[in-house]
């Protein structure tokens, strides 16, 4: 396939490093790799090649994406089960495996297979955000194969991408339709990385994009500008609201998922207080998503990460019989497009 290492040996660590041409084709390799799972054509594209999975925090979805999706390529997907392996108390630069530095744990892996992915944010991170980029970055620095983000603190690319293919599935043409990415509510501390990858690439698809979220649940100002810059450039628009029902009115999609206050996280708050974020999300429990509210709202498609917090974020009805829920469809897509990442960048 003409796809097959166009990209030999680059990272995948944010989609805004791609043009929107460049995540145009990464999504058409996927729609090519999900036409031939359905029809079980084999795809042994990446023959004998190794890809190692370092997760420093849990996984259903990812983890198994990509393990599937390297099989269904040809190779072998290495799972590390990196958080019981590293001491998150030492300096930022030493904590890959053990006591043993980034930049010697990516040399060392860089000669025994062709990529690396990596999921590192939260306790993993110390909840201090930007050190998990840092980390990724760092194992990217270090390696001479590509890594790969699978979530970090900042970003989560390859779930953005399974989000585009089921978009662009159920309305061919993204350009100028209406995307929400929404505030939902939940408890517990949970990282800014999907709001952040959601808001970038629906701009950089040149969609409507609406950030909705109380007060206080502000992304991060450098991802806010690079949204903005994404929709002056691709021909969309980026606005903020702080009413949930108003952003939803007329929505070809509404992703709404819980994040937490930014001030509760360091470097933005002077320490990380998962009782004060508690406390002010629980403020919010009134931002949960039902159907009602979506057949109110015309009917847009609804979208999420996953997992979903039943009965905080949204209601069983929503994911169990709303006629317009991408929720399955999207998990399936990590496959598809975490396939399409690998065969166009692994060696
Ligand atoms: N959406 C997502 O990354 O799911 P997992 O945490 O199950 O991998």
């Amino acid at each position: 396939m003409s796809y097959v290492q166009m990209w030999k040996g680059r990272d995948f660590l944010n989609t805004n490093d791609f043009t929107q041409e460049e995540i145009t084709q990464i999504l058409d390799a996927a729609d090519d790799l999900r036409n031939k799972y359905r029809s079980m054509v084999p795809t042994n594209y990446l023959p004998g090649r190794t890809i190692f999975l370092l997760f420093y925090n849990e996984s259903l979805r990812t983890r198994n994406s990509f393990e599937a999706g390297m099989f269904q390529l040809g190779g072998h997907a290495h799972f590390v089960r990196a958080n019981d392996l590293y001491t998150p108390s030492l300096p930022e630069d030493m904590v890959a495996y053990k006591t043993e530095a980034v930049s010697d744990v990516a040399r060392v892996m860089s000669r025994f297979g062709q990529a690396i992915a990596i999921r590192i944010y939260g306790d993993a991170a110390k909840w201090i955000i930007g050190r998990g980029h840092k980390i990724m970055e760092l194992f990217a620095k270090w390696s001479s194969i590509p890594v790969i983000n699978m979530e970090d603190d900042v970003y989560h690319p390859t779930q953005a991408l399974a989000d585009m293919q089921a978009a662009r599935t159920a309305r061919p043409k993204l350009q100028g339709k209406k995307f929400v990415v929404s505030y939902a509510y939940s408890g517990g501390l949970k990282p800014l990385a999907v709001p952040q990858s959601e808001a970038l690439i629906t701009t950089q698809m040149g969609m409507d994009v609406v950030l909705a979220h109380p007060k206080g649940f502000e992304l991060d100002d450098n991802i806010v500008k690079a949204c903005k810059a994404n929709a002056e450039k691709y021909g969309g628009s980026f606005e903020i609201s702080y009413n949930m029902k108003e952003a939803f009115e007329g929505a070809d999609f509404v992703y709404p998922k819980a994040w937490s206050p930014k001030q509760f996280m360091m470097p933005y708050g002077p320490k990380v207080d998962k009782d004060g974020a508690n406390a002010y999300q629980n403020k919010y429990k009134d931002w949960i998503v039902n159907t009602e509210l979506l057949e109110k709202s015309g009917k847009p498609y609804y979208m999420h990460c996953g997992p979903a917090d039943r009965g905080q974020e949204v209601t069983d009805d929503v994911l169990d019989s709303y006629e317009n829920s991408l929720y399955f469809d999207e998990a399936e897509n990590r496959l598809h497009t975490e396939k399409a990442v690998m065969a166009m960048t692994m060696p």
